[in-house]
């Protein structure tokens, strides 16, 4: 079997790369190792910058997050028990949109589904040649003009590339986050980002009636030595304030997330070109994972199309240098948020009134609350 360009993995990088393509009138052929099911309900991030959100609209599948997402104008930081708006939207003009990854990956399944175009799910890859540009799978081959690997952090694409010429740079945290999802309407309106000397908590949704909440634990919690009573418990202590109440409900979902940051380049080998979790990780505190996976596709859907009308190579060979402009920047903002929010709980005096003072500045000078809110809110890089 042969294709223009061959996607290995079907998150949010290899579909929305799959339907930018396809509205250029380029063939795909999509492969996926989980089911349809499995894919929608693998419950990950929930916040899209507005450029992200702009990037789903012009390809036409943004109709159900214009009707279902949430745009959000602020957020709050919360210490010594009180809690600090930091207005995105005054600061930067922009917003954000809270929207959740599953319900992205369900309206690009259904738009690929829709157009009638290959998307295979239960197939996995068991390798990827780049410079061939061939891509192996239990039911056979699938040969590439160009291959897509979108196959998240532990796919096989970034294998694929010699270990000669790939250089990584990671950098791992002592935490992880357990995460709820809750039947309760959200207690609050904007998202909260807690640093309280138990641990991080963050207060996050999904809808009207859906509430999604992350309390700081070990990297390697284990998750049966949390009753839902404990959560909840833990989750009121770390985001107490006066005349505000945390509303419990059914807890839907828990699980725990390790963090890491982590960059792998070039992102690039001969006809090989990673995208998303495939080349690069950050700590969920930024809320860029998913944000950075859009963007690496627009730049790579512009870089293939471009070739594809005129013959020239141009952005395809510059594509790692200026998708890591932008990933570079997004690690240092997820770990810069990550080190401002979390207990150390190995620390001494010294970094806690760091954290401190450093969240009296963001959330007293007007400058140093932009640089949050333009990080935040995505930079155009
Ligand atoms: P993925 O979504 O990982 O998609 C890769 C796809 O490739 C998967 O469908 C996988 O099944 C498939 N695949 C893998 N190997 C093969 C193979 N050999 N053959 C075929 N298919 C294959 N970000 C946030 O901003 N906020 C969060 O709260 C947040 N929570 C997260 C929780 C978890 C558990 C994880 C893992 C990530 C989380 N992230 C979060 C990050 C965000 O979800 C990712 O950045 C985003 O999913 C990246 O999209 P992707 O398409 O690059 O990769
Ligand atoms: C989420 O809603 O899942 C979420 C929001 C913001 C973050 C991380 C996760 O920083």
């Amino acid at each position: 079997m042969k294709t223009q360009v061959g996607i290995v993995g079907a998150g949010p990088a290899g579909l929305t790369l799959a339907r930018l393509l396809e509205l250029e009138g380029i063939d795909t052929v999509v492969l996926e190792s989980r089911s349809r099911e499995y894919c929608e309900k693998r419950l990950r991030a929930g916040l899209l910058e507005q450029r992200s959100g702009d990037l789903l609209r012009d390809a036409g599948v943004g109709g159900r997050m214009d009707a279902e997402g949430i745009v959000h104008h602020g957020l709050s930081l919360q210490f010594d028990g009180e809690r600090h708006r930091v207005p995105l939207f005054d600061l930067t003009g922009r917003s954000v949109i809270l929207y959740g990854q599953t319900e992205v990956v369900k309206d690009l399944i259904a738009a690929r589904i829709d157009s009638g175009l290959p998307l295979q799910f239960e197939c996995e890859v068991e390798s990827v040649d780049a410079e061939r540009g061939v891509v192996r799978h239990a039911g056979g081959e699938l040969e590439c003009d160009l291959v897509a690997g979108c196959d998240g952090f532990h796919g096989v694409s970034r294998p694929a590339i010699p270990a000669s010429t790939l250089r990584t740079a990671e950098r791992e945290y002592p935490f992880g986050w357990l995460g709820i999802l809750a039947a309760v309407a959200p207690s609050m309106d904007e998202l909260v980002y807690a640093h309280h000397e138990r641990g991080f908590a963050l207060l996050s949704l999904r809808s009207p009636t859906l509430s999604r909440y992350y309390l700081q634990v070990a990297h390697d919690e284990d998750i049966d030595e949390w009753t839902d009573d404990r959560i909840w418990e833990e989750l009121a202590i770390r985001t107490v304030v006066d005349g505000w109440t945390l509303h419990e409900g059914p807890i839907l979902e828990k699980g725990v997330t390790g963090m890491r940051s982590f960059v792998a380049s070039p992102m690039q080998h001969g006809r090989l070109y990673l995208a998303g979790d495939a080349a690069h990780i950050v700590p969920p505190t930024g809320a860029k994972g998913l944000n950075l996976a859009l963007a690496d596709v627009r730049l790579l859907a512009e870089a293939i199309v471009h070739r594809h009308r005129t013959g020239s190579e141009e952005l395809l060979q510059t594509y790692t240098e200026r998708c890591l402009r932008r990933v570079w920047r997004a690690e240092h903002f997820s770990w810069w948020m990550t080190a401002m929010l979390h207990t150390r709980h190995d620390g001494d005096a010294f970094d806690l009134e760091l954290q401190r003072s450093q969240l009296r500045y963001v959330t007293s000078s007007e400058a140093a609350a932009h640089s949050l809110a333009e990080n935040y809110v995505g930079l155009e890089l």
